[in-house]
């Protein structure tokens, strides 16, 4: 399956104000045209000191803009015309002094006119703030930074760490992938705005001994892509996992266990004051029933170890069984009758949603193809990727959540 271009189709205005930072930005203008983005790059007088609007033009494959008065646009409006087919505007980096200006409304440059004169109901503004940590720390600058998420501005970080001054702390611009996936994230609809969210995923392990246990082959990545998919909506997304080798979705609380008690014992005391509980963890159904302290060694009889198994609590039917329970949704890892077993779990654990998929035929993919099962009837969700099914999955939950309010 073809790679999917997370902005095809978008248009990003991306501003530099002055700063060091201003080298990451030539990396995000490159991002953002891998992702499918066209930009167009704007720049202040004291950006282009630091990396030059020939440069930004290479990697973004139009001229850039400097000044209110480039006789490009006949009318003298650059401050108007750039943004009305964007999608958002992102300032990357933000520097102290132009953070300022926007907090107060001030427009002397093409870029902070350009930011005051957005049609703002449907260009949102980014801020990525880059500067040395005093400056970052000033109360003025916090002040401003304040403002500017009141009027509306979402501001992106800033990340702790070494500074180009040679000081560590507050105030280096986040990287490049990552203000990539912010402006991702910025652009889906806020379907679960204000919903707390409660996701399983991965694997679990059954330690026998302390070097062997039980697990399977789930990677994680359909749990990890519904977390990303909610939090993306605006969600308050908490992630429990099993061992899995895969980064954390940006803005999820990651809590990681090993085996399914774990998983239950963590689960159940945040299921209750959850919106929605999304179980894709492919928990054990059995572990050994007792736990070896010391490797198990071969004792040169040629007869293997008898392992006893005992059963895993569901952890997935007892969110289900709590007084006070978030909506459920379960998923049924299958390899035959997909909509006959998934129809049968939606009964067993009591849920008003299970989605089933083929194991075999998922494990570790980066598609996946899904069936939604409920009281009214089942629906097929098409061959994807994982984030894609994730994002249709949280247009469905949260059409029905709509429909039980
Ligand atoms: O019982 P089964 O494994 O077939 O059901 C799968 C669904 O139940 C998945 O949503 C899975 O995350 C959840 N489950 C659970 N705890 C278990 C077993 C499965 O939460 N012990």
């Amino acid at each position: 399956m073809p790679e999917v271009l997370q902005l095809d189709g978008r248009h990003i205005v991306l501003g530099l104000s002055g700063g060091i930072a201003c080298y990451k930005a030539a990396e995000l203008a490159r991002e953002l045209v891998k992702a499918g983005a066209s930009v167009q790059v704007v720049m202040t007088e004291a950006a282009a000191a630091f990396v030059t609007p020939v440069t930004m033009q290479a990697l973004s494959g139009r001229a850039v803009y400097t000044s209110q008065w480039d006789a490009r646009q006949s009318d003298n409006m650059p401050h108007i015309h750039l943004t009305r087919d964007a999608d958002a505007l992102i300032v990357a980096p933000a520097s102290a002094d132009f953070i300022a200006k926007l907090a107060h409304g001030l427009a002397d440059d093409l870029l902070s006119l350009l930011c005051l004169a957005r049609p703002a109901e449907r260009c949102p503004l980014l801020v990525a703030p880059a500067m040395n940590r005093e400056m970052w720390a000033h109360p003025a600058t916090q002040r401003n930074v304040e403002r500017l998420r009141d009027d509306g501005a979402l501001v992106l970080g800033p990340a702790a760490g070494d500074q180009a001054c040679g000081e560590i702390g507050d105030g280096r611009m986040l990287e490049a992938d990552e203000l990539r996936d912010e402006v991702i994230a910025a652009l889906q609809p806020k379907l679960l705005a204000g919903r707390r969210v409660l996701v399983t995923a991965g694997p679990t392990f059954e330690a026998i001994d302390p070097v062997r246990g039980i697990t399977n082959l789930s990677s994680g990545k359909m749990g990890f892509a519904v977390a990303r998919a909610a939090q993306e909506a605006g969600a308050d997304v908490t992630l429990v996992c099993g061992p899995v080798h895969l980064p954390t979705p940006r803005h999820v609380r990651r809590i990681d266990v090993a085996s399914a008690q774990q998983m239950h014992d963590t689960v159940l005391p945040l299921a209750a004051v959850q919106h929605v509980f999304v179980a894709t963890a492919a928990v054990a159904d059995w572990r050994p029933a007792s736990y070896a302290q010391r490797k198990i060694k071969k004792d040169g009889s040629h007869s293997a170890p008898a392992l006893e198994l005992a059963e895993n609590p569901d952890i997935l039917a007892a969110v289900a069984r709590l007084p006070q329970r978030p909506y459920c949704v379960g998923f049924a890892a299958e390899t035959n009758d997909l909509a006959a077993n998934a129809r049968a779990k939606l009964q067993r654990k009591n849920v008003p949603l299970i989605v089933g998929n083929i194991g075999p035929s998922t494990f570790g993919r980066d598609d996946n193809t899904l069936l939604l099962v409920d009281a009214r009837g089942e629906r097929q969700l098409p061959a994807a990727d994982k984030l894609t099914l994730a994002r249709q999955l949280v247009r469905e939950i949260s059409q029905r959540l709509e429909a039980l309010a």
